[in-house]
């Protein structure tokens, strides 16, 4: 580990906090509650599969395989088998705690410079090695309990015998449809429109045979079955016929990681994330550190004194992610990012009576001024293990290339590396050299499931898709609850905020400015551009756990759309 030299000068208020109520209700009376287990995610009926094999004497970790699988039927624009992501497994009590990183890598043919050209950036050239079936593989070999095949079985029935599409999948799938090339992205058409080609109707049955049949292969042989033989040959053919760099070779070399997890704190509650070859746990430690160095204020969770304060630690902590964080096998990430006093130095750089332009941080880095799906499930089974995860495709449908003869989506996460060595731009987009492209390197991702835990007992497992805007997502509904004593579902439902360094704007979902005008007001007389989020930030299902009654409650996000199931 490397040490960093920059200092900031300002000196800064110190505050402390008072200790939060240990018994503070952080569950809400109109979501479904849970005594024994429960899993929420997007999707209803992979819920319902998760929370069947929890029924059945499995674990946190077997509930959650089952969903991930399920998902990659339910919901394709981000369940998957093509993709990649992160699940933190937080056992009760003292056990230990462990990260499976099963992010995808560069393929060995990748170049640091293969996108520099902007006619080299196709659909099949952004596919990077998929990472979720080893990922769950080698989680389950650690930690599952029921047998592989059993946790598979139910998606491989949803795929064969169709399942029914609720409004959000239905719309995703017209959306993807509609935007995307009929040749171009014929297997797409072919797998995904409705078979009279008409637009889908929340009702609609999609079913998906091949799919089913490469589920199927996987639940007799195993993660071998999609890394080798048959599909890895399909998904290798694929790759030729549309010029991407995918090979068997790189397949069959894939390998997950099961690393230590960050764990950090905040005010009196332990903060466990995912470390390096995400951003996310980093990012979210970075900016809750600064964030502790100011005294909340119960009755103003929307002043503009404390949007301002998060905006200025999101700025801070995300201007640190573009200098430092990579894949950490190829990337000297410095430990003192971690530290309290690290982020008290960034939190004295802080003004209260106006917005630090993001230029001003830049230090070292040249910016120049030139003039954008994913899937949380959080989990609890009867022994108060805890599954957190989010995995993705990259975006909505990953790189919409449909291997032909799987009929399964492969990713587009190529895109999350630095595309374009050195132009790091007011715009957002980072050229900074910790994540450069190189052949099985990790690109690095803003995921952050997380754990919250007070006095060694859970009390919150969330995470959210979004991108760039994860880690600010978590870090809403985090503060809402451990600052403003919100109960989980308000602090969910909550209006969220965005700020990334750069571009240098406060992104705010609509009904913030609806709620809270003279907040926004202020605010943009601190100097802050304000502008609407494009779409609503994040989608973070979380569940929240009594501290007396260790009753677990349920809180889809209702975003896009969602589901518990438990008992
Ligand atoms: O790993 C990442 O950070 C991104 N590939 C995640 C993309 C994402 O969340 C898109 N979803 N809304």
């Amino acid at each position: 580990m490397r040490r960093i030299s920059r200092l900031f000068a300002i000196p800064l208020c110190l505050v402390a906090v008072a200790r939060a109520d240990d018994a503070q209700k952080i569950a809400c009376g109109n979501d479904s509650q849970f005594q024994h287990g429960a899993v929420v995610c997007v999707s209803q009926v992979a819920s319902e599969v998760g929370a069947e094999s929890l029924k059945r004497g499995g674990t946190a970790i077997d509930a959650a395989i089952a969903t991930a699988f399920a998902l990659a039927v339910t919901y394709p624009a981000a369940g998957n088998i093509g993709g990649g992501g992160y699940m933190l497994i937080v056992p009760a009590g003292r056990g230990e705690s462990t990260v499976i990183d099963f992010r995808e890598v560069a393929p060995a043919a990748a170049t640091r410079d293969m996108f520099v050209d902007p006619s080299a950036r196709t659909a099949h050239r952004r596919v990077g090695v998929p990472g979720t079936v080893r990922g769950l593989a080698l989680a389950h070999s650690r930690h599952g309990r029921l047998a592989w095949r059993e946790l598979i079985l139910p998606a491989v029935k949803l795929a064969r015998d169709g399942f029914a599409l609720d409004a959000a999948v239905a719309g995703e799938l017209n959306k993807v449809l509609g935007r995307s090339d009929r040749e171009q992205f014929a297997e797409l058409h072919r797998v995904y429109a409705r078979p009279d080609t008409v637009a889908w109707q929340p009702g609609d049955r999609l079913v998906q045979p091949e799919l089913a049949r490469v589920l199927e292969i996987i639940a007799n042989k195993g993660p071998d079955g999609f890394y080798q033989g048959e599909v890895a040959q399909l998904i290798a053919s694929e790759m030729e016929r549309g010029g991407g760099l995918v090979t068997t070779n790189d397949l069959e070399a894939y390998q997950p990681i099961a690393r230590k997890p960050l764990r950090s704190t905040y005010r009196d509650c332990e903060i466990l994330s995912v470390p390096p070859s995400s951003s996310g746990g980093t990012t979210l430690a970075l900016a809750l550190n600064m964030l502790e160095n100011f005294e909340p204020n119960p009755s103003a969770r929307w002043s503009a004194t404390s949007q301002h304060r998060m905006a200025e630690c999101m700025r801070r902590a995300y201007r640190e992610r573009a200098a430092y964080l990579g894949d950490p096998a190829t990337t000297d990430i410095p430990a003192e990012l971690m530290e309290k006093s690290y982020a008290r130095r960034l939190a004295g750089s802080i003004d209260p009576a106006k917005a630090t332009p993001s230029e001003q941080l830049a230090g070292e880095l040249p910016v120049t001024n030139e003039s954008e799906h994913t899937t949380h499930v959080s989990v609890m089974d009867g022994d108060g293990t805890a599954v957190s995860m989010t995995y993705t495709l990259e975006q909505a449908f990953g790189s919409r290339v449909v291997v032909r003869g799987g009929g399964f989506l492969l990713n587009d996460e190529m895109n999350d590396f630095n595309w374009l060595p050195g132009v790091t731009n007011n715009k957002g987009r980072i050229g900074t050299l910790p994540n450069q492209i190189a052949p099985g390197k990790r690109m690095l991702s803003s995921m952050c499931p997380v754990v919250v835990r007070r006095d060694g007992r859970t009390l919150l497992v969330s995470g959210s898709p979004g991108g760039r805007t994860i880690v600010n997502t978590v870090l809403c509904v985090l503060v809402n609850v451990i600052d403003y004593r919100m109960d989980a579902r308000a602090a969910v439902d909550a209006p969220r905020l965005h700020h990334a360094w750069f571009p240098d704007e406060i992104r705010i979902e609509p009904s913030l400015a609806k709620q809270h005008p003279m907040a926004v007001d202020e605010l943009r007389r601190l100097g802050h551009k304000i502008l609407p989020s494009r779409e609503s930030q994040g989608d973070a299902h979380t569940l929240a756990v009594d501290p007396r009654s260790r009753a677990i409650t349920a809180v889809p996000d209702h975003r896009v759309s969602g589901g518990a199931a438990g008992h």
